[in-house]
């Protein structure tokens, strides 16, 4: 008796500790990034299963880079050998323990507003194509993907209206180009609450636990796929009861965007409003709670924020951690179909007309975007920035729709042909013949703007560029932000426009490879950076000229000598032809006077 408790004792410890990194057990060999001369290797078809395995392993190393980015203390199973434990008194200030989470970006800030929306997106596409992950035997690195993010969220949100939408602190940090053994403290933690509320952060938050909660309560939004296997009901109603605290919090406090109260957090991640992650909150938690009501309160909200207008083409908004519109008249449209139970009782809003619009105006340039010469969706301002990301999130929502609203074929292969030249733009067919994926193939970016690969010394940025030489570590997987609208990419470490990672870069990209996957008929050929020949890659002319770099912008800056002498003459100029006017224009309306 004893003895057989013992042993049972053994097991569980066993299984505890074999199962505390994931819930769904790890495959038998652990998937790690090949080398990058794997991508231009060839793979003939006896090796082949049924799906070529660059793809596979894109897929694998699109997660791996969340691994890279993890922030707290790391289990004895990590597959990144040169990641430390890091920042594992965070939320100490706070007297709570809010280690753990993803590090943003190329630094070492938490922000939990972005973070949502990458796991948002990240759940809303295993929901959509999750035989993708998987037939790629991805689907146990998925489940711990976002369980490492979900768990930190959870972390964060300890009451029902408290949410904590930063740890770190952005100034400190862009000081700092180290590693992750001297990361700088103290790192403040930064709360919304009932006092100093912030609608968007709390809706987004919503968003990210319902279709998480949805993905793994397996809720489908298609009728032709079906969620990543990783059902676990008991999660899925952890994550619900997040998610409806947050909407309840998002609702019924002041309406107002969270930078307000927590300006700190205004510095990288502005919110420019509410009333899109609001509803879009609202028609995730009427997916994942089936709540009709909950859905007409998302079609009023629409029509009354007038969202509809970020939809019409020469107005449209982007799709990324700011703007949600696009996304709300897609996911309409596919609660809709499938769930005609929770639509039927408010049919204002048709979500069909409504996406068809936003998409139909992308694919036929009606609207305010365009094609770089080399063939990249470009959203003028908005792609500035990581022109890849409004591109890619773009391409993902056209393959969401062609393929679980199923419109006529036509339109359908309209959608996914577009969406398919992002995708190759993406992995290599653009005129750099860079697949903008980091250790993905020889060509791909050797410099991405990344602390924690760098392996610089940790204060010394104004060599960021040369010391060291090469990057000590490789970020596989990392998407970088992207060339510039004439098509042009630098490769330069302090150009983080080009060349910062961060986690909504790699979320579009992730559905859309699994989709990929998941579609075997394209999946068995080999994606187009394999063709792409090693050392093709030139590095432009001059240099970059955006908000990151301005050498290469032309005009060269005056010292400041000249500037002031400038603005002098400019005054004087000015005063004299204001007298000169104003003496006119007395003269003038004396004249008209004396006339009338
Ligand atoms: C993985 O290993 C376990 C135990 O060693 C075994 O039972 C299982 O069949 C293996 N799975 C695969 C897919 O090989
Ligand atoms: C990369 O992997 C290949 C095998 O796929 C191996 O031959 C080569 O030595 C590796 N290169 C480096 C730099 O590790
Ligand atoms: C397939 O590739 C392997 C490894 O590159 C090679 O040994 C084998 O001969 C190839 N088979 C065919 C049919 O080309
Ligand atoms: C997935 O795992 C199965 C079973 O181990 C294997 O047969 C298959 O080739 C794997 N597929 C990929 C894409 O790795
Ligand atoms: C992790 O620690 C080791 C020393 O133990 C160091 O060599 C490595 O660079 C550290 N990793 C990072 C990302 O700083
Ligand atoms: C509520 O949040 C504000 C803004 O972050 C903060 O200044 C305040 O201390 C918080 N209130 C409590 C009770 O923690
Ligand atoms: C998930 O739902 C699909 C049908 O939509 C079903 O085929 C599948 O078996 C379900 N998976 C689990 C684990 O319940
Ligand atoms: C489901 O998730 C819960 C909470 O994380 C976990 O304790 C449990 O082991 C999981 N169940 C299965 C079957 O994976
Ligand atoms: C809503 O807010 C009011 C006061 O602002 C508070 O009394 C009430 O308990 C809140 N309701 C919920 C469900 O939190
Ligand atoms: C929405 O509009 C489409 C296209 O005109 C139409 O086919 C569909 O029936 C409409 N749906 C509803 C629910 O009215
Ligand atoms: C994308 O690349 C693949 C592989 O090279 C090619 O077959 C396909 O036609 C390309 N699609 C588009 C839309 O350019
Ligand atoms: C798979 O891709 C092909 C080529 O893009 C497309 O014609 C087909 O409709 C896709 N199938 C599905 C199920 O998406």
């Amino acid at each position: 008796m004893h003895a057989v408790r013992l042993l049972s004792t053994l097991f569980v410890t066993f299984v505890y500790f074999s199962t505390s990194l994931a819930q769904l057990p790890l495959p038998n060999s652990t998937y790690l990034p090949p080398n990058a001369s794997f991508g231009v290797q060839h793979v003939n078809d006896s090796q082949k299963s049924s799906v070529d395995p660059h793809w596979s392993s894109l897929l694998g190393n699109l997660l791996w880079f969340y691994e890279a980015q993890r922030s707290g203390k790391l289990p004895s199973n990590k597959r990144v050998p040169w990641r430390n434990d890091s920042a594992v008194e965070d939320g100490r200030d706070a007297g709570l323990d809010l280690s753990g989470g993803y590090y943003d970006a190329g630094d070492y800030v938490k922000y939990t507003y972005p973070l949502s929306f990458s796991l948002m997106s990240i759940c809303w596409g295993a929901v959509d194509f999750g035989g993708g992950y998987d037939s790629a035997n991805q689907t146990a690195y998925l489940d711990d993907m976002l369980r490492w993010g979900l768990d930190w969220l959870i972390k964060a949100h300890p009451s029902p209206n408290t949410l904590f939408v930063q740890v770190g602190d952005g100034d400190v940090d862009n000081a700092y180009w180290g590693g992750d053994l001297g990361i700088p403290t103290p790192r403040t933690s930064y709360q919304i609450n009932e006092t100093s509320p912030g609608t968007d952060a709390a809706a987004q938050a919503s968003a990210a636990f319902s279709a998480c909660s949805a993905l793994y309560a397996n809720h489908s939004l298609s009728s032709v796929s079906n969620p990543a296997s990783l059902t676990n009901i008991s999660y899925a109603s952890t994550l619900l009861s997040h998610a409806q605290q947050l909407y309840t919090f998002a609702t019924n406090t002041t309406e107002r965007t969270y930078q307000t109260s927590v300006p700190v957090s205004g510095q990288a991640y502005a919110s420019s409003g509410f009333t899109d992650e609001l509803t879009l909150a609202s028609l995730f938690l009427s997916l994942a709670s089936n709540s009709s009501q909950l859905y007409s309160q998302a079609v009023s909200d629409y029509q009354n924020f007038h969202l509809d207008e970020q939809i019409r083409p020469g107005s449209e908004s982007v799709f990324n951690w700011d703007g949600k519109s696009p996304g709300i008249v897609v996911l309409g449209a596919q609660i809709a179909k499938m769930y005609p139970n929770l639509a039927s009782s408010s049919t204002s809003v048709n979500w069909t007309l409504e996406a068809e619009d936003y998409l139909d105006g992308i694919v036929k340039g009606r609207g305010r975007t365009f094609l770089t010469d080399g063939g990249l969706l470009w959203y003028p301002g908005d792609s500035n920035d990581a022109s890849l990301n409004p591109a890619l999130n773009a391409a993902l929502l056209l393959t969401r729709y062609a393929t679980s609203n199923l419109p006529p074929s036509s339109q359908r292969n309209s959608y996914l042909t577009f969406a398919q030249s992002q995708l190759n733009y993406t992995l290599g067919a653009n005129p750099m013949n860079v697949p903008y994926i980091v250790g993905t193939h020889p060509n791909s970016p050797q410099n991405p703007h990344s602390a924690i690969a760098t392996g610089a010394s940790p204060y010394d940025i104004a060599n960021i560029d040369t010391v060291p030489e090469h990057e000590r570590y490789v970020l596989y997987g990392a998407v970088v932000g992207g060339p510039d609208t004439r098509d042009r990419f630098w490769d330069l470490r302090s150009d983080w426009v080009q060349g910062e990672v961060a986690l909504d870069y790699n979320a579009p990209l992730l559905s859309l490879v699994a989709y990929t996957i998941m579609n075997q008929t394209t999946a068995t050929q080999e994606p187009v950076f394999v063709s792409i020949e090693e050392g093709s890659y030139v590095k432009p002319k001059n240099s970059p000229c955006d908000d990151a770099v301005k050498t290469g912008c032309g005009i060269h800056p005056w010292p400041k000598g000249a500037k002031i002498a400038f603005a002098v003459v400019i005054t004087i100029v000015g005063l004299i032809i204001l007298g000169f006017g104003t003496y006119w224009i007395v003269l003038a309306t004396r004249n008209s006077t004396k006339v009338g």
